[in-house]
């Protein structure tokens, strides 16, 4: 009997402790310690819209021990996005190994460390050409390699696969250490293995310890490293930072303060210049790999994946790729490749790739940011450390911004004129406000160059008497990556 009374006495207290703050938006809350798992479904943008749904644009879900909640409307991301108090990050177990578990690098560092190294990332990544004609050759001379490795293969079924991957990672590597690697070399794919293995294992085998804080700390070993692949995790991340810390020693090595070549020379000679109390140029590069391991993960899958995307929705839409490859035709002699100076005269060829992003929505919940202080949004309160989403598939399939949502139509970003809309409502393939992606205008340009110089070169279309589905794997909620396919490109 006072075994049940006691029973009942702490599963009372346990509710009371886990109960919803007031002045959260409405939402799921679900039960003490689990929070709200639905079982009806393991799709996580199927939750999202059932919840956008029953509660609208702006929703509570806890899930696990992390109170997250999710904003659905452009307009609304934009203003939350913009301020400076929701600039974190959530305490996720992933984001931590990523940073080796100290405050570092850009992407999941918060606070100052993120400041000072986006800052200091942005103004030398643009000095060194990102976003600026200066990188154009090395972006060409990556897209000619490409269209060059599918010759061979010409009118037979293929997979778009390391070569394209290899053709992103050689324009970072230009800008970050000034060298280019060949795709059979084996440092560079062990290095892609490793990113590639970083963002499969963090968005499946480790959600749980994401949601409940914690659990890595009690979980036994068998179910840590042999189902959930923890150990991975952090065999990866040392993989990606030695290597790194390699090249930053090679880099020192031959530094010459007056010829200043890459990303790294100018983070070394800023550390050189002493007195680096409080700022991110510490002597032991902790900082500066991680940096580099951050830029390549969030800029080379991306990228590669959106060319994926983009082949495959060519291949299952042939009237848009004819329509392209006759606007490339009528600009771009067939003897050089298009360049940065035939874009404005190519507005259908940029609608078309605007759309594949839209379509494809490859960061379908952006990247997690957490409130760093109490904020009131609108008529709600959310607490420090409150968990923020975006939906950006939400934005990119709202009927109030695109016309024809569910299907592939390149119009949605021609106005009347047929002049293309880059900045448009509702699309947010790369974030917005503060924390934007970095690596936005060096995206947008390797895409423009990659996707017309193959469409110039090449048509797509699905191997005989086969289809090609332009889907990805519903249950992996942090990248859409297209699911893997065939396709036939033929040299015009
Ligand atoms: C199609 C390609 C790409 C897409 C769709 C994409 C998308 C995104 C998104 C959605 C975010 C999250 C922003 C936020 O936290 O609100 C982000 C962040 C970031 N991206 Fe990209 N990205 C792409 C390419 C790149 C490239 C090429 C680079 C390399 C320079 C890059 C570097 C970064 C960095 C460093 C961040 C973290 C920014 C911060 O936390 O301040 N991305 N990206």
């Amino acid at each position: 009997m006072l075994t049940w009374a006691l029973l009942a006495l702490f599963l009372g207290f346990l509710f009371w402790v886990s109960r919803k703050p007031s002045g959260l938006p409405p939402g799921r809350w679900g039960l003490p310690v689990i929070g709200y798992i639905p079982l009806y479904t393991t799709n996580i943008g199927q939750i999202i819209s059932d919840l956008r749904k029953e509660y609208g644009d702006i929703f509570t879900w806890k899930v696990g021990g992390q109170v997250l909640v999710g904003l659905c409307d452009y307009k609304l991301i934009k203003s939350t996005f913009s301020r400076p108090e929701c600039q974190g990050r959530p305490k996720f177990f992933t984001f931590e190994v990523a940073q080796l578990h100290t405050n570092t690098g850009i992407v999941n560092a918060v606070g100052d460390v993120w400041m000072q190294g986006r800052r200091f990332a942005l103004r030398h990544l643009k000095d060194f050409g990102m976003g600026k004609s200066s990188l154009e050759s090395v972006i060409q001379y990556e897209a000619v390699h490409l269209a060059k490795s599918f010759e061979a293969t010409s009118g037979k079924p293929v997979e778009i696969s390391w070569n394209v991957n290899v053709a992103a990672l050689n324009v970072l590597w230009k800008l970050v250490a000034n060298r280019r690697y060949e795709t059979d070399n084996k440092e560079i794919t062990r290095f892609n293995e490793a990113v590639s293995s970083d963002v499969e294992v963090t968005q499946t085998r480790c959600l749980p310890l994401d949601l409940f804080p914690g659990l890595h700390k009690i979980l036994p070993k068998f179910i840590l490293h042999g189902w959930m692949k923890v150990d991975l995790l952090y065999q990866n991340m040392e993989k990606l930072k030695e290597f790194a810390m390699e090249i930053i020693k090679e880099h020192e090595k031959n530094f010459d303060p007056d010829n200043l070549q890459d990303y790294i020379d100018v983070y070394l000679s800023e550390t050189r210049k002493g007195d680096n109390k409080g700022t991110i140029f510490q002597e032991d590069y902790s900082n500066l790999a991680v940096t580099i391991c951050d830029l390549f993960v969030a800029g080379s899958h991306t990228t590669s994946s959106t060319m994926r995307w983009m082949v495959a929705l060519l291949a299952t839409h042939p009237e848009v790729q004819k329509k392209m490859q006759s606007e490339i035709d009528s600009v771009v002699p067939r003897d050089r490749p298009p360049s940065i100076q035939d874009r404005e005269k190519l507005p259908y060829t940029e609608a078309v790739l605007l759309e594949v992003m839209r379509f494809s929505s490859l960061v379908p919940l952006g990247i997690m940011h957490a409130t760093t202080e109490d904020v009131q949004i609108g008529e709600y309160h959310l607490p420090k450390g409150t968990g923020l989403f975006a939906s950006a598939r939400t934005c990119h399939r709202d009927p109030k911004y695109f016309e024809r949502p569910d299907e592939f139509y390149p119009e949605h970003f021609l106005d009347e004129g047929g002049k293309v809309i880059t900045r448009k409502e509702g699309f947010l393939p790369f974030s917005l406000g503060r924390r934007q992606c970095l690596g936005e205008i060096l995206a947008r340009m390797e895409l423009f160059l990659f996707a017309s110089c193959l469409v110039q070169k090449f048509s797509a279309a699905p191997p005989e008497g086969r289809t090609i589905s332009p889907i990805s794997d519903p249950t992996k909620p942090f990248l859409s990556f297209i699911e893997p396919y065939e396709v036939v490109l033929t040299l015009r």
